[in-house]
């Protein structure tokens, strides 16, 4: 099958699919959620994570104010939670109480912890920095929640008990099939 190779780079969606979390933050008594497709682990000593956000979410203003945040990871089942999260904006309403979403005590921040996640990181702000129209937030992991029965003792995702969220770009959304996992040493 031929390629197409092109300068029309356009909303470069190639890249999908992506993990889907739900980035939560508080300040001045105010708590949001924003879906985030674009994040990344950075680094493991000191334990960073990154964010591309943009200035116009709320819950950029939280985290700004507040400089902590929430990751949390959902499972695929809650495909129409993170729609609905990433659909509305939190400068007019409280999510968590409209979408009924509820939430677990943060260990070292403020930023609400979902029940509904199989795992979350609470993170500390250390830096922020704009590219183009996004700004890529880097936050120090301080705190880690996790289902105990979803991980393996290597800490591996067990896809027998959680089906993580995946998003496909536009409004799709998918998740991954436990029969494909496979067991490959590194190396040649
Ligand atoms: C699947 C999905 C992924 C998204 N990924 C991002 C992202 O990585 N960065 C971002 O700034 N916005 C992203 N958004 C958009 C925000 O979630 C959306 O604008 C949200 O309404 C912001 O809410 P807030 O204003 O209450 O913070 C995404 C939305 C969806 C549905």
């Amino acid at each position: 099958m031929p390629k197409i190779v092109t300068e029309a780079i356009g909303k470069f969606s190639q890249h999908y699919p992506k993990v889907a979390v739900i980035v939560t933050a508080s300040a001045r008594g105010r708590d949001d959620a924003m879906t985030a497709a674009w994040h990344s682990s950075i680094s493991f000593k000191p334990p960073l994570y990154g964010i591309a956000i943009t200035s116009k979410r709320f819950t950029y203003q939280l985290i700004t104010e507040s400089r902590e945040f929430g990751i949390n990871f959902i499972p695929s089942e809650k495909a129409s939670l993170a729609a609905a999260i990433g659909g509305t904006s939190g400068q007019q309403m409280d999510k968590f109480e409209r979408l009924n979403i509820q939430k677990e005590k943060p260990l070292k921040t403020t930023a609400p912890i979902m029940k509904d996640a199989y795992a979350a990181y609470e993170c500390k702000l250390v830096d922020s920095k704009p590219y183009g129209d996004h700004i890529w937030i880097v936050g120090e992991i301080v705190a880690v929640h996790f289902l105990e029965e979803a991980f393996t003792a290597t800490e591996v995702l067990d896809l027998n008990k959680i089906k993580p969220l995946l998003y496909l770009g536009s409004d799709f959304y998918a998740s991954t099939d436990k029969n494909s996992v496979s067991f490959v040493k590194r190396g040649i």
